[in-house]
């Protein structure tokens, strides 16, 4: 069994000896390849729809590791008791649905490692999680044909405050793919620079704030290359 290169690049940020809940699981193959590969003790996999459930389900049987694997329906971390995990991945989801799950379960800041790979709203997701007793602490960047995915190992504790470019990019990382990263969100910022200047009514705060993280994001590549 493989892994798309974004699910992998989430697998190796887990902490061997995880007791793991995935939360949105789906298919559940990220829980499934980590028992295969013997790289977590246990696993929930866990989801908001009774379909991808049997999925998962049917996944680790087909793999023979539904003996270390249980399911849970639930929104979130619901139903999940701390003493249960010691690793939480949330992968796939919006930046803000993550951070609705984590606000539901403040027991993530204490002493878990949370995984992240958020689709939307990195910079939002960045700001909530500084702002709630959340740090970054590394973060690596996984490429599927030309899309490019950021994934976060974050645990509870003081985040030095990000600036504006890091809040869009994250902290600078010796990823390979990083200096293709910037460019990719310096173009993102560009754009939406561009529309907030067209714009009939200009938002001047929204304005400078994007000036400012597109010089962020300029040093930031300058100084990756
Ligand atoms: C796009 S899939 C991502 C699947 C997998 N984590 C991945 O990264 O490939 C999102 C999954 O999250 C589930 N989901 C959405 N919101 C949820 C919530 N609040 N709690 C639990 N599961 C949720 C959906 O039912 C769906 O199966």
């Amino acid at each position: 069994m493989e892994l798309t290169p974004r699910l992998k690049a989430v697998a190796d940020q887990v902490p061997d000896g995880a007791r793991l809940v995935d939360v949105g699981a789906d298919h559940g193959y990220l829980p499934v390849w980590l028992l295969l590969n013997w790289r977590i003790r246990r696993a929930i996999a866990s989801d908001l729809r009774q379909g991808p459930l049997d999925n998962a389900r049917e996944n680790a049987r087909f793999y023979g590791v539904s003996e270390r694997m249980d399911f849970r329906l639930c929104d979130g971390l619901a139903d999940i008791h701390p003493d249960e995990v010691t690793a939480v991945t949330i992968a796939g989801m919006g930046g803000e649905t993550i951070a609705a799950i984590l606000a539901a379960a403040p027991w993530t800041k204490e002493g878990k490692t949370l995984v992240l790979q958020p689709m939307t709203s990195l910079p939002e997701l960045r700001l909530w999680l500084q702002q709630h007793g959340y740090a970054i602490e590394s973060e690596s960047i996984a490429r599927e044909g030309d899309k490019l995915y950021s994934i976060w190992t974050v645990q509870g504790g003081e985040m030095s405050p990000l600036t504006l470019a890091e809040l869009w990019a994250g902290r600078q990382s010796g990823d390979p793919l990083r200096g293709e990263y910037l460019d990719h969100i310096l173009s993102k910022v560009t754009r939406a620079l561009e529309g907030q200047r067209a714009a009939q009514r200009k938002d001047e705060a929204a304005i400078a704030r994007l000036e400012e993280a597109a010089a962020g994001l300029k040093a930031m590549k300058e100084g990756s290359t």
